[in-house]
């Protein structure tokens, strides 16, 4: 088979951001009910540009948000690769924190200024525009199914059931996920890691109404004050998570990733500047890059009880609460996690103070084989668009559902991160350079032709 290297026109270049602004524009929100019709619009939007693609493409509901799911297979004898995303967004909460409005995608400085701009539209549409890249030159010569859900940054809760349904359907010889962050600017990388998470939210309640700080304070109990001393009883002087049994199991990371991790070019000083911040308090002994992606961690992400208004209130609050997460690495198990911080955090409450948990989600850590042909040749495709050797590294956030997709479709993952931590995903401007856009469109277009030339051990369940 002869199949031309693709050239990327400045015209499709042109189109290919058109088209993601267009789905930038829609405000998918996955974590808030009112936009339950800005969800399925985006579906539609994205089953209609893949049927246009000549796909295969339908959008199924689910107990929650409905997901695209759309296939291309006019390549009988070639390889299979399915490609997961995510077209739903977190909150653009702080609001006034935005410089110009969260869904009217603006560009400034060569950078679309967007919710969801790198996670995860334009690393999904980036795949879109890839097979469109492809299809431009001839025949699609692979087979490409797309499964693109609306419940990731909700935990995907029905996910795993609908690939368990269609199991069947999913069959792939790989699967390519765009949903993080390379490891820096002028860094290409593959990504080879990512944690887990095991997430509760815990409430503490202390007497049976909101009480006059005069009349009962120092008798009282004090839920604020209780939460207070559990969090600060989470972890000791040394940044070590406290709950026993928590590092059971943690396995290390190996000599070679090590040496690995030393030639990256990362400097704390650097990275601190990065985020403002003056110091980096993280776990005793452990390098920066080790405590993200080697590391498990636990961090409160929110916490509220009590008088929050202006000026002054003199008031024992009755309840207090926070959500708390924990990143799981190797050889933890989420549920396990989350029943030891469940029997734990009621062990730390002062006197007076009841604890209720409740877990929320939990996801597996990944760890993927570098020797996997999928993962090198994700490695070729970003050397021959960027011109140096990409790294391999991992990414301390978590795609829960990639455990699940390695066990039920037996199939090696590979994860190609286009988006930096820069972009500011979650937080108010995040952004994609287009630039990073456009060598997303490039490099998913150089892998498929390189995986659709490249003759691949398929020994089924070979490696992941
Ligand atoms: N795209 C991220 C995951 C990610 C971020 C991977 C950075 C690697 C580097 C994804 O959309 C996400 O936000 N995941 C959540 C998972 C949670 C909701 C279960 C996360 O990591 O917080
Ligand atoms: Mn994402
Ligand atoms: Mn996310």
């Amino acid at each position: 088979m002869t199949l031309q290297p693709p050239t990327y026109t400045p015209e499709a270049r042109a189109q290919a951001e058109a088209e993601l602004f267009e789905l930038l524009q829609i405000p998918s929100v996955s974590a808030d009910p009112a936009h339950q019709a800005d969800m399925e619009r985006a579906a539609e939007f994205l089953r209609a540009k893949l049927a246009s693609l000549g796909f295969d493409a339908r959008v199924d509901a689910t107990a929650g948000h409905p997901l695209v799911y759309a296939e291309h297979l006019e390549a009988p004898g070639q390889p299979t690769v399915l490609i997961y995303g995510h077209y739903d967004v977190q909150p653009e909460a702080p609001l006034e924190k935005w410089q110009t409005p969260p869904f009217e995608p603006t560009v400034r400085d060569g950078r679309v200024y967007a919710r969801g701009a790198t996670d995860d539209k334009g690393q999904v549409y980036a795949h879109i525009r890839g097979v469109e890249l492809l299809l431009s030159q001839g025949r699609l010569p692979l087979n490409v199914k797309f499964l693109l859900e609306g419940e990731e940054e909700v935990g995907s809760v029905n996910l795993e059931g609908y690939i368990r349904q269609h199991q069947d359907e999913l069959k792939a010889d790989a699967i390519i996920i765009s949903d993080g962050s390379r490891f820096a600017q002028g860094v290409p990388t593959v990504t080879y890691g990512l944690r887990g998470i095991s997430y509760v939210e815990v409430q503490v309640m202390g007497a049976n109404r909101d009480l006059h700080s005069g009349s009962y304070g120092g008798a009282a109990p004090n839920p604020v004050g209780a939460l207070a001393t559990i969090i600060a009883r989470l972890k000791d002087d040394q940044g070590r998570v406290t709950i026993p049994g928590f590092y059971d199991g943690v396995q290390e990371p190996t000599e070679h990733e090590r040496g690995m991790w030393a030639e990256l070019p990362h400097d704390d000083a650097a990275f601190a500047a990065s985020i403002g911040a003056t110091a980096l308090p993280g776990e005793a002994g452990y390098s920066t890059l080790e405590r993200l992606w080697a590391r498990p961690t636990l961090d409160v992400n929110g916490i509220w009880g009590g008088y929050q208004g202006e000026g002054s209130k003199t008031v024992i609050a009755s309840v207090a609460g926070a959500k708390i997460s924990m990143r799981l690495v190797p050889g933890q198990d989420p549920e396990r996690i989350t029943r030891l911080i469940t029997e734990y955090l009621p062990t730390l409450a002062p006197a007076g103070a009841q604890v209720e948990v409740r877990p929320l989600h939990g996801g597996q850590p990944v760890l993927i084989d570098l020797d996997n042909p999928y993962v090198q040749a994700a490695g070729r495709a970003l050397e021959h668009v960027h011109g140096v050797s990409p790294k391999f590294t991992r990414g301390g956030g978590s795609i829960p559902i990639v455990a699940a997709f390695r066990e039920l479709l037996h199939a090696p993952v590979v994860l190609l991160d286009f988006g930096l931590n820069e972009d500011a995903p979650h937080s108010p401007n995040e952004s994609f350079a287009l630039a990073d856009y456009h060598n997303g469109v490039l490099t998913s277009a150089t892998l498929l032709r390189d995986i659709a030339l490249t003759a691949f051990a398929q020994a089924p369940g070979s490696g992941t």
